[in-house]
């Protein structure tokens, strides 16, 4: 079997590649990554001596010619698509490439893959489709039926993507199936992402910047329990269907926050309050009834263990994002948070 895997030298999708490795030691992996700020061989290191097992293609999705190069030479049985601009806040940057990599690049692979009669397209997606839920009806979550409605520029282009793979299924017959996950957390998480950047600063006793009053709810997912469920699809979900996964963990921001601190014995007078995020949603919560019945997964991390495992982590492993802290990304930090300070 050969899977190829778009963006796995970024966050989840290493941890994925990590993942299938141990489950499926005899499949082919390939990797095709651009490399752009967010990916990191160091990810994805410990693999690439195995040719038999591993090939690394650095290269866009969103550029046809060298998405049909890699298709013809390794002839993919999966593909699952990562790759995207991952950045709520970087989308109100800089929109265009949001949508060029997150929409165009999903068009390019899935011509790619019906070109070369790949037996299935994976999307990762996101809750953040479905927009955002209020604060005060904590019964409300989403389902697979809730309406698309988007806030930002990235929740935008993800959705754009998810409706030409609806698209792609019904009229060119494409075998594609789709998940929305909730907010992952875990190992190699680029430190731009809050719980990274709060352990990160803690850690180096740096101020730590809450949007707003620290009030908006994420659904959080250790990144492995998100593999598994991918893991669980590509094999036994259905095409032309969409998938909710989230982690059963809602948390207020200030309390994952005020949690990080406590852990590594720091001062909660590091939390700065700071401007809010435009458009910011509220709340994200997942309802993940239809993944737990009808292909028998559940997320097995709790919040607790989870954190404490993360925190470990980033403890031992400091070269890894000190190294990128120590890069372009103090140019972003310096741009994103100067002057925000209320
Ligand atoms: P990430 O930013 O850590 O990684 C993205 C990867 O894609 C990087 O390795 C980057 O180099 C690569 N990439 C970017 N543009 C590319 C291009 N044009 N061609 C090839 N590669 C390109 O992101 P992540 O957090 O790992 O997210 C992975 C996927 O999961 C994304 O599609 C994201 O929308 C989705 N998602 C993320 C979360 C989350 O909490 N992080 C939750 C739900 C869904
Ligand atoms: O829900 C899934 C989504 O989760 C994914 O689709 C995105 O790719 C991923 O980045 C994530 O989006 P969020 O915007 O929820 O994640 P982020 O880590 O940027 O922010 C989490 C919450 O913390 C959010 O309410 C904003 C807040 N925040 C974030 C940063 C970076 C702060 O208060 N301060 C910060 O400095």
């Amino acid at each position: 079997m050969k899977l190829l895997v778009t963006g796995g030298a970024g966050f989840i999708g290493s941890n994925y590649i990590r993942y299938a490795r141990e489950q499926h030691p005899d499949y082919k992996i390939i990797c095709v990554d651009l490399l752009t700020y967010a990916g990191n061989m160091e990810n994805i290191a410990e693999f690439t001596s195995d040719k038999e097992h591993f090939a690394f293609y650095r290269c866009d999705i969103a550029n046809k010619e060298e998405i049909e190069n890699v298709f013809s030479k390794e002839n993919p049985d999966i593909v699952i698509n990562f790759a995207a601009e991952s950045h709520v806040d970087r989308s109100l940057e800089n929109p265009s490439l949001f949508l060029r990599t997150n929409i165009l690049g999903t068009q390019v692979l899935m011509d790619a893959c019906l070109k070369h009669n790949v037996k299935r397209f994976h999307q990762i997606s996101t809750d953040e489709v479905y927009g955002d839920l209020p604060l005060d009806r904590p019964n409300l979550k989403f389902t697979e039926e809730n309406k698309i409605k988007t806030s930002s520029p990235y929740s935008a282009s993800k959705a754009s993507a998810d409706l030409l793979v609806s698209a792609y299924h019904r009229t060119f017959k494409l075998p594609a199936t789709i998940s929305r996950c909730s907010n992952n957390y875990g190992p190699y998480h680029f430190p731009e992402k809050l719980i990274p950047l709060v352990i990160s600063r803690a850690v180096s006793d740096e101020k730590i910047p809450v949007y707003g009053k620290g009030e908006n709810v994420r659904d959080w997912i250790y990144v492995e329990d998100h593999c598994s469920a991918i893991d669980k699809i590509i094999h036994i979900g259905e095409v032309g269907n969409v998938y909710n996964v989230g982690g059963n963990s809602e948390k207020r921001n200030i309390d994952v926050v005020k949690e990080i601190i406590k852990q590594l014995g720091k001062s909660e007078d590091l939390i700065t309050f700071v401007k809010d995020r435009p458009g910011h949603d509220l709340r994200y919560a997942i309802d993940s009834t239809k993944i737990q019945k009808e292909l028998g997964w559940k997320p097995m991390t709790s919040f607790e263990v989870g954190i404490e495992k993360t925190i470990k982590w980033y403890l031992a492993n400091e070269p890894w994002w000190k190294n990128i802290i120590s890069g372009e990304y103090q140019q972003y930090y310096q741009k994103m948070y100067a002057n925000r300070e209320i």
